[in-house]
């Protein structure tokens, strides 16, 4: 295997090759039918597109002599060059292929461009992950970012750039046709990408699928195909289950449907069909507040070293630790928080179970034997050497926070919990609080962990959550301050009819039987106070299923 080849090399610069279905479809959409058209993949790889593109160009009768003055491609894995001259040799054709670094190649703009403009530009640019994509590489990259007008975050992902990069290579009529990572959708970061792609195409088409499309990544794509200039007020959508069906697609065809995204935040409800928009919509401008009508969301404590600084009480005991030096918190992970609410009685339980219920949290003139014996273990281990310890003074004492009414379990495989924080626990930054306003309605504390178990809410966090890796469903405070939650009429109305059967939900859902409790919340707030039929009711359940499906990489169908 060559060192290029190896796993993490491959990760590191985003090699993961498109299958050839997709390719090809992608490539004869560009070409389309011009035998003199130009075409650029700008991360080449081993040629996939390119291979593609040339025998369209040759079916479409440009001449086999003239391929390499139209078919150009540029990657920075000089191995990939290599056997892309390979594979296209196989193909009876050449292109022009550069080993560099695409954005160190300079736009038809600019002095010294080896490339002519292009009548297409196809591939399916690297995903590095911010994280990774650092230094140099992302300093460059948001430069030529910006030099065509988009200005992008330090969080962006390494495709993010390279997609407008490319487009300054497109002539102003041009054709796109790329393969991206569905979070283009959906991620704060790409919303610069979204508005410039709204500005810059006549017509954005946006292919999706329902079943991941790359046996060697995590990740799902959805097809960009975009053409002309001057702007576009719509997207139109075209949903697929996998790539075997592109073949017969038409991009204007009746499968698809025209929808305006709102021109700032995420598309993510581009999911959705126009049935189940207009009731969510209306469901939620009638009867619904974001939940930062009710209070602020707020993080939880970040440690450094939840291992070391969330104790369990056997180890409180064994260092003779006194309560007076620590607080009492919900345990790291959200995994307990089943019920309704997190009372005294379930604290003690975990207590006795060993779970870590305890945050150091001594005085900061605290001298005692019990603490110093318990810091000299902590710094065997090696903990003030941890980022968040070395710029914390002293180390060994992180903030606290007040407890919240309520706390949000912000990482979900199914959706969002609030739990009332009868406890009054603080807590570590595993899940947010939410602080009730002074005048929120009285009920709001032990009414919004039911009430926000009903299908519109469930379907606003996928709309306002993001998918993370494994599919999680992840809130960020803001987006947790938005989720749509029952308005104080609806809550309290639909409170007065469920509240009597409040033990049996709890006891329920510790027991993991949730659908039930969550279609008897519907059908009393959906259907009997937001005033749903059973019909809409069922299209917004269909929804959050398909969603969640979507999130999960499950077939959209499967209940
Ligand atoms: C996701 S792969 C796609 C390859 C090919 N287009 C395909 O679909 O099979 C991304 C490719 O981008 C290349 N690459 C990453 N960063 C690059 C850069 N800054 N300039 C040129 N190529 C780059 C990697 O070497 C890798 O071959």
């Amino acid at each position: 295997m060559q060192r290029s080849d190896h796993p993490s090399a491959k990760k590191a610069r985003g090699a993961f090759f498109t299958p050839p279905a997709i390719a090809d479809y992608l490539a004869s959409w560009a070409v389309e039918g011009d035998p003199a058209a130009k075409i650029l993949d700008p991360t080449c790889g081993e040629s996939v597109f390119l291979r593609s593109a040339g025998v369209e160009l040759r079916a479409v009768g440009a001449s086999q002599a003239t391929l390499k003055d139209q078919v150009f491609g540029v990657d920075l894995e000089r191995e990939s060059i290599k056997r892309s001259r390979g594979a296209l040799a196989r193909e009876g054709f050449d292109a022009t292929l550069l080993v560099e670094d695409f954005f160190d190649v300079p736009t038809p703009a600019q002095i010294g461009c080896p490339l002519p403009a292009m009548d297409a530009i196809i591939g399916n640019p690297p995903y590095v992950r911010y994280q990774e994509h650092a230094g140099v590489a992302r300093r460059k990259s948001q430069a030529a970012a910006l030099a065509q007008g988009v200005r992008l975050s330090g969080l962006a992902s390494s495709w993010a750039a390279l997609l407008v990069h490319a487009c300054a290579f497109l002539k102003q009529e041009g054709r796109l046709a790329m393969v991206l990572p569905a979070e283009m959708l959906t991620v704060g970061y790409a919303e610069p990408i979204r508005r410039w792609l709204l500005r810059r195409f006549e017509a954005v088409h946006l292919v999706m699928f329902d079943r991941l499309q790359f046996e060697d990544a995590s990740e799902k794509v959805v097809l960009l195909i975009a053409r002309g200039s001057g702007g576009c007020n719509a997207f139109s959508l075209l949903p697929v289950k996998d790539a075997s069906d592109l073949a017969s697609l038409r991009l204007f065809g009746p499968s698809h449907y025209n929808v305006a995204p709102a021109s700032e935040g995420k598309w993510s409800d581009l999911f959705l069909t126009v049935e189940q928009r207009q009731i969510f919509q209306r469901a939620v401008s009638d009867h619904c507040r974001p939940l930062s009508f009710y209070g602020s969301t707020e993080l939880g404590t970040v440690t450094g070293a939840n291992s070391f600084f969330a104790l369990s009480e056997s180890t409180r005991l064994e260092f003779g630790l006194s309560p007076s030096q620590l607080v009492r918190i919900s345990p790291p992970g959200s995994k307990h928080l089943k019920g309704l609410s997190f009372s005294k009685r379930d604290w003690t339980r975990l207590c006795d179970f060993g779970e870590a219920v305890w945050l150091l949290h001594p005085s900061k003139t605290d001298r005692s034997s019990a603490l110093r014996s318990y810091l000299s273990y902590g710094e065997k281990l090696g903990i003030p050497d941890g980022y968040k310890c070395r710029i914390r003074k002293p180390w060994w004492r992180p903030q606290v926070v007040a407890p919240p009414d309520l706390f949000f379990t912000y990482m979900s495989h199914r959706y969002p919990r609030l739990v009332r924080n009868s406890a009054r626990v603080s807590f570590l930054n595993s899940m947010h609080g939410i602080r009730l306003r002074k005048d929120a309605p009285k009920a709001a504390a032990s009414a919004l962990p039911l009430l926000c178990l009903n299908s519109i809410t469930m379907l606003g966090a996928e709309i306002f959550g993001r998918s993370y890796g494994g599919g999680i469903l992840k809130m960020e405070p803001r987006e947790a301050a938005s989720l749509p939650v029952p308005g104080p009429r609806a809550l309290n109305a639909a409170f007065e009819v469920l509240a009597p059967e409040g033990r049996r939900f709890d006891r329920d859902l510790k027991e993991g039987r949730w659908v039930s409790t969550i279609e008897r919340v519907d059908e009393v707030l959906l259907q009997r106070i937001f005033g749903l039929s059973t019909a809409e009711a069922d299209t917004i359940r269909e929804a959050v299923v398909a969603q969640r499906n979507r999130r999960i990489g499950k077939p959209v169908g499967d209940v």
